[in-house]
């Protein structure tokens, strides 16, 4: 269980106020409008933010989280990419190279083509791809993502989704994203960040209303419910 008992980034302007919210196994999903402090509080969690990091009382399985490294993978908004080959870059984080694994991933990201291309060269979607590979090599408890449905296509969206709520069967997986509806399909619980604070903690997906989602996105927004699917629109146009 990850436990975020406190944890305050200052910018100045922006603050970013965290206080008690668990993630356990499972799928957990960071919503909120741009600049309301997803990609802040990922950093945070991991250690990241220097000074402005004013407080931070972060546990994992009841021991104080210092350093990180060892157990969270994160994947940021945006990543450097440099020239080396695909294949190489995979396992470039893992500590032991397990090659029936990395043929496994390859198969299931769908980059085995893409094995002597460089990073540098590949498309939005199959980078984001190489870099969910690499992520799971490293084969890590807590696996974070920041905006990880950016430039995937719909395909992948529902392929790297459904990878993710897998994955949370026996780790903890958190992920922030724009696509609500996505989000609140595949999620086990969803957090809703508005201006640096928390309006709605780990909750379940059923839980989060029109009202609260409308709210947090400063926008008159309705949720439907389809065959367990969701649906949101915009109120008015
Ligand atoms: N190092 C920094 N110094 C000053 N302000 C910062 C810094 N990092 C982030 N901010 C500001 O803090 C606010 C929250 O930023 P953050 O990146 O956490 O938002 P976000 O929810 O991830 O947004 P987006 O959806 O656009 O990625 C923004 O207003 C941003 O400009
Ligand atoms: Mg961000």
């Amino acid at each position: 269980m990850l436990e975020i008992q406190n944890l305050g980034m200052d910018y100045g302007k922006f603050k970013l106020s965290v206080n008690q919210l668990a993630f356990g196994r499972g799928l957990h999903v960071i919503l909120g409008a741009n600049g309301s402090g997803k990609s802040s509080l990922l950093k945070g969690i991991i250690g990241y933010g220097g000074e402005k990091l004013s407080s931070r009382e972060v546990y994992w399985n009841d021991f104080k989280a210092a350093e990180t490294a060892s157990f969270i993978s994160y994947l940021p908004q945006m990543n450097p990419v440099f020239k080396i080959r695909v294949s190489d870059y995979i396992g470039l984080t893992s500590r032991k190279s397990d090659s029936s694994r990395k043929g496994e991933l390859l198969r299931y990201f769908d980059i085995e083509h893409l094995m002597h291309q460089s990073v540098e060269s590949l498309s939005g979607g199959e980078l984001k791809r190489v870099q969910c590979a690499q992520v799971a090599m490293e084969q890590k408890e807590i696996m974070m993502f920041d905006e990880v449905e950016q430039g995937l296509d719909l395909k992948y969206q529902h392929h790297i989704l459904n990878w993710m709520k897998e994955a949370g069967n026996n780790r903890t997986v958190i992920a922030s994203m724009h696509d609500a509806a996505l989000a609140m399909t595949y999620a086990d619980s969803v957090t809703l960040l508005k201006d640096g604070g928390v309006i709605a903690g780990s909750e379940s997906p059923r839980n989060i209303t029109s009202e609260m989602l409308s709210e947090c996105y400063d926008i008159p927004l309705d949720v439907g419910r389809v065959n367990n699917r969701i649906i949101i629109f915009t109120r008015a146009l």
